[in-house]
This record gives C-alpha cells, structure tokens and sequence, in this order.
C-alpha cells in the first residue's frame, strides 16, 4: 500500500528528474526499445523523436503520486490517459514491462540517489498507479466488447472509400472485413489505426477523430497530410499508400472528448484539421434537429449550434460545401475565418471571438475546441476574458495531452 512516507520519498527524487532535463527519460525509452523492441510497435517514434512524449510518461508518474490525496483531480487525468491507451491496445504485462525499466533507469541513472527506500516508495507509487489504470482500461475493453458492434483488441477494416475534403485533408470511410456492425460512438471520440507503411520497419498506430456522424456500419476519417519537416509517415500513407480494398487494424472509439448531452447551447470552435471532431458534433446535432422537428416538446435551447471555424485559406477549408449548406438552412449560425486571402463568406486573418461576442451565448452555452495548441490557448484566454466559465470549455489536443 502506499504511504505518506512513499509520496514523500517518491516527491523528493521529482527536482531530480527535472534537473536531468531529458537524460533519465531517454536513458528509459533506449533501455526500453532495445532490450524489448516490439514495444516500439506500440509507441509513436515520431513523437520520441521530437520529445513531445518524452517527458509525458515519468511527470506523469510523479503526478499522480503527488496528487494521490486529491483523487477528483487524478481521476480526470487517469481517464484521460486510460482513453487513449485502449486506443493502443494497452495490455496489463505492459505495465509490468515499462515499471521494470523504469525501476532500472534509475538504477542505472542515479544510484546513490537512488537508495532502497526510494526503490521500494517508486515501486509501489509505479504498482498502485499501474493497477488504476490497469482496472479501469480493463472496464473499457469490457463494456466496449459488449456493444452492439463491440469488440476486442485490433478488428480488420477496408477501405471503400476516400475523398478529397480541401487542399491537405483527405477523407476515408472504412468497414469491417467481417461485414458484421460497428459500435456508436459518442460525437468527437477518436479511433486507433494500426498500419504498417511498407518502409516502417515497425507497426505505426495513430489516433484520428471520427469526423462522422454515428451510423453503425462504418466509420469515417478526415486526415490531413503531414508535409512540414520530416513527412508525417501515417498521414502520407493514409493520403497516397491505402488503396480501396485494402486492410488496416482499428482499435474501438475512445475518448473523453465528447458532446455533452444537455439542452445548452454548443459552440463549436476550430482550426485547420481540428475541425474533425466538430464534423462529427455538427451533423450528430443537426440529425437530431431533424428528429425534433414535428415534437411539439421541441426544447429551442437545444439546437442552437454556432460553429467558429479558422484555417489557412478557402483551399484549406474542408467540408467548406457542407458549411455553406447547413448555415444557408439557418441549422447552425456559423463564422469562417481565413488567414490569407479574401473571401466574401469569410473574415480576414485570425479568429477573434471577441469581435463576434455579442452574438454567441455567452453565458449559457458549452464550448469545444480543437486546433493547434497556441490557438486553443488564445481562444481559451478570449473566452474567459469574455467571462465564459472555464468549465463550460472542453478542449481535444491531436497529441501528448497538455494542459493549459
Ligand atoms: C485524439 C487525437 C485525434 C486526432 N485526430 C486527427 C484527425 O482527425 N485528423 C488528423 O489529420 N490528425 C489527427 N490526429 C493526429 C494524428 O494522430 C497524427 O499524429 C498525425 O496524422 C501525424 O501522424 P504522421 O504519422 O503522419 O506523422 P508522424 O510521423 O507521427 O510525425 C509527426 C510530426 O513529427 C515530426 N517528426 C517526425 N520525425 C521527427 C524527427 N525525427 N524529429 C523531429 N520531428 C519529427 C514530423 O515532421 C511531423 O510533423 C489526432 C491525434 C490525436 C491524439
Ligand atoms: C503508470 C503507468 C503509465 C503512465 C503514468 C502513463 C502516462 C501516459 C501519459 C501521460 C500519456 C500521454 C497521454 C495523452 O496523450 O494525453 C501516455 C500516452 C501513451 N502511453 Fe502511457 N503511461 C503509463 C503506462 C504505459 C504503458 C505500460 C504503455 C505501453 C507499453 C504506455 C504507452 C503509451 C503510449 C504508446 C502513449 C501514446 C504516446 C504517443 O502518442 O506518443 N503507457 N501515457
């Protein structure tokens, strides 16, 4: 069981970790892939190789053991994570695998530091958060086996269709090999896809955000294709590798990031590619705007929709049709902003909610954003300035989870 001594002893080596920069993470993730290289099947290399994950797993770790007496906090960041683990696959013997390096690195790393009390206090703050997390990914694999359409670990798909949405995005809709159903996922959850590119030594999984509406039988993507640096390898390959009929792994929906069913107003917030998820929110609120017409309990409230959209150019403004579409039908009051050129159904450069403040619901509705981390954070600081409550502010990150 873990003791105040444990915490203690476990919060006293965290000034160490930080000091050690990215030395003790590196030294982990060198140990991990080469005693154990299918791990490397699992982790995003991309993501190693910029560091953007590097840090993610150890503060983590430090985290929770400092926050294990504010269990309200640590259960939001637990569900975050065990989200976006069963999207990967995330087994049990895993845990025992990353603690076993873990518990080494530091041997290895800082010995005298590292004393058989802080052994024995990171092994059971390591035991105590693996089992959380163990248990709870164990009740999603669980409950989503048991959906209609459920089911365990990677499922085959095809590919059947695949579609030009503007300059960089492409979607793909895929269906089970086995023809059988697919679970409904909850507007702005995300699936896990495996594919191997055939110059990837190891498997690559990724994560994208159904850009759908729920329907049962398939599930939709809209990817957009990583060209600046080093060529993203999933997204070209989903661009220009996959072919209609070939196979890929999808692991089931997951995610915390998702529409509230209540009767306040949305607002819907993104930019570039980050519009995906709100693809999904719009047409799940506009088909239910459908069912309700004819109900004379038909709740106003509920259907109003605005829709606060931000990209490079028109070239770049996927679904730009389907916008015009549904905001002509007066089903979502919707603002375009476009960085670079002028367009008569846009604003010029970028978003500023406070210009168009006066006309959102302020007060009474729910906001979700997704886009690049820089532009939630500025969209996020105009809403609170504005005096939205923060709350009422949901937020996806397409990668390693920051909180700002
Ligand atoms: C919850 C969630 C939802 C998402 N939804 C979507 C979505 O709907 N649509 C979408 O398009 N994307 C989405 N993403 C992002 C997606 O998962 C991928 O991260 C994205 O497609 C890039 O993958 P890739 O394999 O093409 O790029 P990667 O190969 O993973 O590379 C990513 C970046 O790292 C850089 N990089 C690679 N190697 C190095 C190196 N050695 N040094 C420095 N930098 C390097 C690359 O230049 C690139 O910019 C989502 C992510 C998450 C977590
Ligand atoms: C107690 C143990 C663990 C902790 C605290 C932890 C923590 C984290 C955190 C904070 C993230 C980032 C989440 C986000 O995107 O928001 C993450 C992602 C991830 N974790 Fe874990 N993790 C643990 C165990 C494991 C295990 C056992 C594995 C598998 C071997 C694993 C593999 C991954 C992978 C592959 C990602 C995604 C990384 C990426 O996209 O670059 N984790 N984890």
């Amino acid at each position: 069981m873990l003791t105040e001594n444990h915490i203690a002893l476990v919060k006293s080596t965290v000034p160490l970790l930080e000091e050690s920069g990215t030395a003790i993470t590196d030294h982990f993730y060198k140990r991990l892939f080469s005693h154990n290289p299918e791990a490397q099947n699992i982790f995003n290399m991309s993501n190693q190789a910029s560091g953007k994950q590097s840090f993610a797993l150890f503060s983590a770790i430090a985290a929770y053991a400092k926050n294990l007496d504010n269990v309200e906090q640590l259960l939001t960041m637990v569900e975050r994570i065990a989200q976006k683990h069963t999207s990967l696959n995330i087994q049990p013997e895993h845990y025992d695998l990353v603690g076993h390096h873990l518990i080494e690195t530091f041997r290895e790393l800082v010995p005298e530091q590292f004393t058989q009390e802080v052994e024995e206090a990171w092994t059971v703050a390591y035991q105590t958060l693996a089992s959380i997390f163990i248990g709870r990914e164990g009740d999603l694999y669980k409950q989503r086996e048991a959906l209609v359409g459920g089911w365990k670990g990677g499922r085959k798909f095809s590919l059947v269709e695949k579609r030009i949405e503007s300059e960089l995005v492409k979607s793909l809709v895929f269906e089970p090999v086995d023809g059988g159903p697919v679970i409904d996922y909850l507007p702005g959850q995300y699936i896990g896809i495996e594919v191997q590119p055939k110059q990837s030594e190891f498997k690559e999984i990724r994560q994208y955000s159904l850009s759908d509406k729920a329907n049962g039988e398939s599930y939709r993507i809209s990817v957009k294709r990583e060209v600046l640096g080093k060529p993203g390898i999933v997204s070209n390959y989903l661009h220009d590798g996959l072919r209609l009929g070939d196979e890929v792994t999808l692991y089931a929906p997951a995610g915390d990031f998702y529409l509230q069913d209540n009767s306040k107003p949305k607002v819907l917030i993104s930019a570039g590619v980050g519009l995906t998820p709100m693809q999904a929110m719009l047409e799940t609120l506009i088909a239910e705007q459908g069912a309700e017409q004819g109900n004379e309990q038909r709740n106003e409230q509920k259907s109003e929709i605005h829709f606060l959209h931000a990209c490079e150019s028109v070239a770049q403004h996927s679904f730009k049709k389907r916008h015009d579409e549904i905001t002509e039908q007066g089903k979502v009051t919707s603002h375009t902003w476009y960085k670079s050129g002028t367009h008569e159904s846009a604003l010029q450069g970028y978003m500023d909610i406070s210009g168009i403040a006066d006309q959102l619901p302020l007060a009474a509705a729910d906001f979700y954003l997704c886009g690049p981390v820089g532009f939630m954070q500025f969209a996020k600081q105009q809403l609170i300035t504005l005096g939205v409550e923060s709350d009422s502010i949901h937020y996806e990150v397409f990668g390693p989870h920051e909180s700002f």
